[in-house]
């Protein structure tokens, strides 16, 4: 791909401020130069073990500790210097020290994701309103020339870079992955101009690297797949193959596929605990068939009918002395293992601003932890084929689904990775949702999106189909392959021009009031004001009930993240704004009018201003910035502001 320059923005003649969190390499250090050249107010953050401020300019915070995160900011803000633009460089590391596989992931996922999480909550908590640009710079995360030592497991931070924005509609993310060349070199200087001219433009791609001078983006390419003119790619007759997650949607597709084409012999493994083949028969005679157990039971069954030979084995694949046991008892059954499916997974699901590291492990331990594992308890194995079932959601990003996201660009990179590294097949296949079978069809969804996602789904990936692509991707030598049923190009366009999410809502028709207001703890009051009224109204239409009160918790009568959003916009539409994360804060009518901002936009002097008002204010003179944080506001436009309120009075 040719190299493309970005349009420098013109540099602003006021000071503005850049939170850096400063890397080991040098190469943020001579970033901070460039900034300060810029005219921009620098402070950094180093990681430490605890908040400290080191100077006027420096801080340290524990990557691990998401308060730290919290305290830095809130003591930004105390000193008027919230952050107008932000640099991460904590995923740039010595190449020599970066200890890929198991032994690293858990320290790269704390200076990566976890951080990147953590500061995303912490910006959540401020309440901000005005465009944050997060530039987060990487080192030999992404395979662009093939020849690069790569660190696989710094790849989780594309999951927030692809979904802060979509959950913050203020926020954008880049990520920008370099090589580092040696400190003080020449190409040092390059590449520092390089990225100073990428952050002095606005954010409109969000990947790019640098290599050799050259500036690349990702881009896709659409292929044909022919039909193999082997009728089997890649299959033995009666090949022994392993499916994590083998009883699964997907996994049981594929499994009756091998055991049909060419009746292999079949691993199946899942976490659940599985009955022994002797006490099949009377679990059948004892549970319906709408049982799970009982469903995979009559599944495996069926498998063997086709002429398979399965060993059902309950290991998590993420726990290696697990998944080194499964390996030895398929060893031992089979005398060999031919090729392995990791099909391994846990829907995602939850807002950023609510998440918790528990959670999040969970949906990235069988993606990121399974493949290490897998990797490292195969190493004595030489497999005709390794696929790793990934999805589009790494590609796309999604609403709610920041961990699912970074756990499955993780499978990506570590396939360009592996692929490096070593002459075997690895296939890594970024899918579109199924339909009739898999996560896609059994996750629960929200009721407000529930309609227009089963709609989705009937466009969806047909069993079949899924089957059809797989065998024409083992007859290639591809290495990832994305499997978008839609057309993919208008995809990432729709994804990049609005979170999608946010236009779905916005056209979801609002539900009628229908319940009455159920007992709560607390009496119901009525509203006070216009804005309290107006508040009531939307809440009531949102969430379907008759009367809500101005004290009444927005959780406790059924709001949920996306409802927040639905508030936000509708809220928007009577011309109060309050972010969604606000809802987290506030959840009842009287703290959201205390804090929603009455929107009225003025053209002034040429220059468009975003003009506020506090519906609870009283004092009207002496105000800072800091009065009114939300705004985020510079002293000069808040004087402005007041002038005209004061006008207006
Ligand atoms: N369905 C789709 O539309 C879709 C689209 C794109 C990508 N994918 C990917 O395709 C794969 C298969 O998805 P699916 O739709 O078949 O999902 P599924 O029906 O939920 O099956 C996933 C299986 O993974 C097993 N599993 C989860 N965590 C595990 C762990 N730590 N160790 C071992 N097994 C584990 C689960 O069994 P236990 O609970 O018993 O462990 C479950 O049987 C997933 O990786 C998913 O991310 C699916």
């Amino acid at each position: 791909m040719p190299p493309a320059s970005p349009k420098p923005r013109e540099l602003t003649s006021q000071k503005s401020c850049t939170l850096v969190f400063i890397d080991e390499c040098g190469l943020g250090s001579q970033l901070l130069k460039g900034l300060r050249r810029d005219n921009q107010e620098v402070i950094t953050v180093k990681v430490g073990t605890y908040f400290t401020q080191v100077n006027e300019s420096l801080y340290t915070i524990n990557p691990q500790q998401s308060n730290d995160y919290e305290a830095l900011l809130n003591e930004l803000r105390a000193q008027q210097k919230l952050p107008e633009t932000i640099v991460h460089l904590w995923n740039v590391t010595p190449v020599t020290q970066t200890q890929s596989g198991l032994a690293g992931v858990e320290e790269a996922q704390e200076t990566g994701f976890y951080s990147l999480l953590f500061l995303a909550q912490a910006l959540g908590k401020q309440n901000l309103s005005e465009q944050l640009p997060i530039t987060i710079v990487s080192n030999n995360m992404q395979s662009v020339t093939g020849e690069e030592v790569l660190s696989p497991e710094k790849a989780t931070i594309l999951g927030p870079v692809k979904v802060i924005p979509q959950e913050y509609p203020n926020i954008s993310c880049r990520s920008i992955d370099v090589v580092v060349p040696a400190a003080g070199s020449w190409q040092q200087e390059k590449l520092t101009e390089q990225l100073l001219t990428e952050l002095r433009a606005p954010i409109s791609e969000q990947l790019i690297a640098y290599r050799n001078h050259n500036r690349w983006r990702q881009s896709y390419e659409a292929v044909r797949l022919e039909q193999s003119l082997e009728e089997k790619p890649r299959l033995r007759e009666e090949g022994v193959y392993l499916i994590t997650g083998g009883l699964g949607g997907i996994g049981l597709v594929l499994a009756k596929h091998l055991a049909k084409t060419v009746r292999a012999k079949l691993i199946l493994t899942g976490r659940s605990t599985f009955p022994a083949r002797e006490e099949w028969d009377s679990w059948l005679e004892t549970h319906d068939q709408t049982d799970s157990t009982s469903s995979k039971i009559l599944k495996v069954k069926e498998l063997e009918e086709l002429g398979a030979e399965v060993l059902v084995i309950s290991a998590d694949v993420a726990n290696l002395a697990q998944m080194t046991d499964a390996i030895a008892q398929t060893q031992k059954h089979f005398g060999q293992l031919n090729g392995v499916i990791h099909a391994a997974g846990v829907p995602g699901g939850g807002v950023i601003q609510r998440k918790t590291e528990e959670e999040t492990e969970r949906i990235l331990a069988p993606k990121v932890k399974g493949t290490l594992v897998l990797e490292a308890s195969l190493k004595e194995v030489e497999l005709d084929f390794l696929i790793l079932t990934s999805s589009m959601v790494s590609i796309l990003g999604e609403f709610g689904q920041v961990d699912y996201a970074g756990a499955n660009a993780f499978l990506d990179v570590f396939t360009h990775h592996k692929t490096s590294e070593q002459n075997s097949f690895t296939l890594c296949i970024n899918w579109g949702a199924w339909q009739e079978v898999g996560m896609a069809v059994n996750t629960a969804r929200p009721k407000q999106l529930q309609e227009s996602y089963i709609e989705n789904l009937q466009q969806g990936i047909l069993p079949k189909e899924g089957i059809d692509v797989l065998m024409r991707l083992l007859g290639s030598k591809l290495s990832q392959v994305v499997v978008s049923p839609t057309d993919l190009p208008s995809l990432l366009k729709q994804h990049h021009s609005d979170s999608g999410l946010l236009s779905q809502l916005e056209k979801t028709n609002i539900l009628k009031p229908k319940h009455p207001r159920p007992e709560l703890s607390i009496a119901y009051v009525t509203p006070r004001n216009e804005i309290e009224r107006k508040f009531a109204n939307i809440l009531q239409q949102l969430l379907g009930i008759e009367k809500v009160g101005i004290y009444d918790n927005f959780f406790e009568l059924g709001g949920d993240s996306l409802l927040s959003i639905q508030v936000a916009l509708k809220a928007k539409q009577t011309s109060l704004q309050i972010m969604p994360n606000q809802l987290f804060e506030h959840p009842t009518i009287a703290d959201l009018a205390a804090v929603a901002v009455t929107l009225q936009t003025i053209n002034e002097e040429n220059m468009e201003v975003e003009n506020i008002s506090y519906s609870q204010s009283s004092k009207t003179e002496d105000y800072t910035p800091s009065d009114f944080p939300q705004a985020n506001l510079t002293q000069t436009e808040l004087d402005k502001f007041l002038t005209k309120i004061n006008r207006k009075d």
